[in-house]
């Protein structure tokens, strides 16, 4: 039997980890062959709605479970993770933004990135969920200064999939005949789902549909689909989430396809004029586990303009959460 993969994931008794923990004891992410040991962390009043989570994960039966840890201590949970899912956070209610959301979160994922610091594995890939993601993740990553900050990412793949959906819609064709869609920036209001790259089976998007449609429907409707779902649904995304935060994390265990490449929020290095040491979305290609954002792209005024504009909401966060930095 293969060394089992030991998967931390907070927050385990809410509603996207539970669209979320099934499908890892399924092989979802790792392989039909690959047992897994879930490392759970929640708060200790939701200590016995999280068992009630265990047992239905070992109802079961899967021969892929080979283990559950349950703990509200982050350093017991992240002992050895080889990959840590931290979604544990409050979501956002109607009419908020998600920077809303910062004061309240915010030291979580500080305490947690002394945690994972202490006791994951040095390989350990985070992938930080709870919102706002991308300074949450600055937040981990400053906090855990043993472990590369290549480590860390947070999710913008769920807005990634939702631009490949509509431009899918929009083409009549399928999903899988789009490429190089990117994300840059903020997992918020402010982020730019951009086009200028993105080819429709095999030839230029923009070329394929109205400039007006990408600039005043496409854009706005990737910007704000969370918030309309929240608006509909009553609560924020859940199965989606779960189902991005799996595509995101196997990329980046297994790679990228040769012809595209996948949105990440990751460290900025200063690539394409973005500000270094912002959690910012770029594209990134993975090779053997490691991402690289992909370079030499052209940028237009009205691309530039969008990017530029996301990475100030995040110098603001970032400023608002100095002392946690
Ligand atoms: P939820 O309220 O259903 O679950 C959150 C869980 O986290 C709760 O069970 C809570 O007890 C737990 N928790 C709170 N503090 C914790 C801590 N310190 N340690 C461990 N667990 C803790 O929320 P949800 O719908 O699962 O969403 C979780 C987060 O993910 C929210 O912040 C939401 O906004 C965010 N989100 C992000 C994306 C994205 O694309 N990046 C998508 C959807 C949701
Ligand atoms: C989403 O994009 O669906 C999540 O970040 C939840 C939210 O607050 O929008």
């Amino acid at each position: 039997m293969k060394t089992p993969v030991q998967i931390a994931v907070t927050g385990a008794a809410g509603q996207i980890s539970y669209a979320l923990l099934f499908r890892l004891i399924a092989g979802d992410l790792a392989g039909a062959d690959q047992p897994v040991v879930l490392r759970l962390l929640e708060v200790p009043e939701a200590m016995t709605a999280v068992q009630g989570v265990v047992m239905e994960l070992t109802d079961c039966a899967s021969p892929l479970l080979a283990g559950v840890i349950v703990s509200s201590d982050p350093y017991e949970v992240f002992e050895n993770a080889d990959l840590a899912f931290l979604i544990g956070a409050k979501p956002r209610g109607p009419g908020m933004e998600r920077r809303d959301l910062l004061q309240v979160n915010a030291e979580i994922f500080s305490r947690q990135g002394q945690a994972l610091n202490e006791a994951a594995k040095r390989s350990v890939k985070v992938l930080v969920i709870g919102n706002p993601a991308n300074t949450n993740a600055l937040i981990a990553l400053r906090n855990a200064p043993d472990l590369p900050p290549k480590n860390f990412s947070a999710m913008t793949r769920l807005d990634h999939n939702r631009a490949v959906s509509l431009l899918a819609n929009r083409c009549n064709c399928s999903v899988e005949e789009i490429r190089k869609v990117i994300i840059w920036g903020n997992h918020s209001s402010t982020q730019y789902p951009d086009l200028h790259h993105a080819l429709v089976r095999g030839r230029s998007a923009l070329e394929q549909v109205e400039q007006s449609w990408f600039r005043d429907d496409f854009i706005p409707t990737v910007q704000k689909r969370g918030a309309v779902v929240i608006e509909v649904r009553g609560k924020s995304s859940a199965a989606s989430a779960a189902h991005a935060a799996i595509g995101q994390m196997r990329n980046w265990i297994k790679g990228t396809p040769e012809d595209d490449w996948v949105s990440m929020a990751i460290l900025s290095d200063g690539s394409y004029g973005i500000a270094e040491g912002l959690v910012y979305s770029f594209p990134v290609a993975v090779r053997d586990g490691e991402y690289q954002i992909v370079q030499g792209l052209a940028i237009d005024d009205f691309s530039r303009e969008r990017m530029h504009l996301s990475e100030a909401e995040l110098q603001a966060e970032q400023e608002t959460v100095k002392h946690l930095l």
